[in-house]
């Protein structure tokens, strides 16, 4: 029996340091899909979307959940922080409908604590070298998983089960016992988010896989960005998922053989928050007004975002790493007003020379130098654009340029924060 009627599964991932605004697409491409699932991460993601002008962040619920029709899933490879869902599943409900029967909580997913949350503050506190990570409790999570100490979601809405591991992480955990004795409040409402989350929980793979068998169309939606992967990103400045489409597969526990595309997400630019390397930063006035006009701050914690040229080295490794198909280019609008636009086409390094491929070592990444093109800008706002032959020609040639130094061709350019805010690219 083949894993999939036919290859019927698509994916979308981040191609830079996240926030590429991979919501807004997931949410078009929504509609072309049956089931639509979240793969990695935690509510360390943040995705803005504007339905009817009216701005929702979703954490870890799929964006796709507006659809009435469809089925949203949070899959295995996610951790998930239950009072964090439950809030969100309020604000789902204001638009939209939420039930067991259009959103399903993979039983394997591992659940973030109160104790994680604590770990992740105090090692960023302590740390000589901070990541700067959100403090959602993400790596620890993620470190109790590899660690075979992790609590999944079946063990912590059964109650015995979340007894044991109560017991196991007293006994084994140096501080865990204490940390219960004086948050008291915190882990009595972590427990009793249990039973609102109960009703969700399921074996979601097992369903899925056979809604796939059925010929339903699934959609993958990555968190984060490539330049964060934990073994492919600028370690140890990543998160601690795999964010990449091959990671995508490996958390939802299906074959290779059900993909039929694979789309990038990235900005006209490039951000990134938190610490870490990042080549084509911008820390004059440049930088900052690319932040102001594209309002850089973080979805999740509300830092502001680094801001810097279209990294082409950067994309051209990501494009590999996940085999993208097309790329979708976000914020294109926002470069409107700059006399030029830079792009780095490959990097120097003072002892190793040029460089054109992404090195595996933060510290080379932060020794190198940016080798630009430059490109010249446009005047005009873009926002009204309906066409891409209505795009002033410098922007156009833009584009071209970028789909020359990837090597990928680009789809779509996004003017604009709404669902309608996109140009089909011709090819
Ligand atoms: P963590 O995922 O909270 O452990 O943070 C690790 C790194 O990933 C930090 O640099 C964060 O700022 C970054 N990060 C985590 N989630 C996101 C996101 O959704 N967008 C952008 N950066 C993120």
């Amino acid at each position: 029996m083949p894993t999939c009627a036919t290859p019927n599964a698509s994916i979308v991932v981040g191609a830079q340091w996240g926030d590429e605004g991979k919501g807004k697409w997931i949410d078009i491409l929504a509609s072309k899909a049956d089931i639509i699932a979240r793969f990695q991460g935690g509510n360390n993601a943040g995705h803005t979307l504007y339905i009817n002008n009216e701005k929702i962040v979703l954490h870890q619920i799929p964006s796709g959940i507006f659809h009435n029709d469809k089925i949203s899933i949070i899959t295995a490879g996610v951790v998930v922080s239950p009072v964090q869902l439950l809030k969100e599943i309020e604000e789902v409900q204001r638009v939209a409908e939420i039930s067991p029967k259009n959103f399903w909580l993979s039983t394997r997913a591992h659940v973030i604590t109160p104790w994680h949350m604590y770990l992740d503050s105090l090692f960023e506190t302590n740390a000589k070298n901070p990541i700067g990570t959100t403090k959602k409790g993400i790596g620890p999570t993620y470190a109790d998983r590899a660690n075979r100490t992790g609590l999944r979601i079946a063990s912590y809405i059964d109650n015995a089960q979340y007894n044991q591991w109560i017991s196991m992480m007293c006994e084994s955990q140096p501080g865990f016992k204490d940390h219960i004795q004086q948050n008291q409040s915190l882990w009595t409402e972590f427990a009793n988010a249990a039973s609102e989350i109960s009703k969700y929980a399921t074996e979601a793979e097992a369903s899925l896989r056979k809604e796939l068998k059925n010929g339903k169309k699934l959609l993958l939606e990555g968190a984060q960005g490539t330049l964060l992967d934990l073994s492919f990103g600028t370690f140890p400045f990543v998160t601690s998922s795999c964010t990449t489409s091959g990671g995508a597969l490996a958390s939802i526990g299906l074959s290779p053989k059900c993909v039929d595309k694979i789309t990038g997400v990235a900005k006209a630019y490039i951000t990134r928050v938190g610490e870490g390397p990042f080549p084509t930063e911008l820390t004059d006035e440049i930088g900052k007004e690319l932040g102001r006009k594209g309002n850089e701050f973080g979805a999740t914690t509300n830092r502001p975002r680094r801001c810097g040229w279209f990294d082409a080295v950067a994309m051209r490794y990501a494009a590999d790493i996940n085999g993208f198909d097309d790329i979708y280019l976000n914020k294109m609008d926002i470069l409107s007003g700059f006399k030029t636009i830079k792009v780095a086409v490959a990097y120097k390094h003072p002892k190793l020379g040029n460089i054109t491929e992404f090195p595996a070592c933060a510290h080379i990444l932060k020794e190198i130098v940016p080798i630009y093109e430059e490109y010249a800008g446009w005047e005009e706002d873009i926002s009204s654009a309906k066409e891409f032959s209505q795009l002033p020609l410098n922007a156009q040639r833009y584009v071209r340029a970028l789909e020359e130094h990837c090597g990928t061709m680009v789809s779509y350019v996004g003017t604009g924060p709404n669902r309608q805010d996109a140009i089909a690219v011709p090819h």
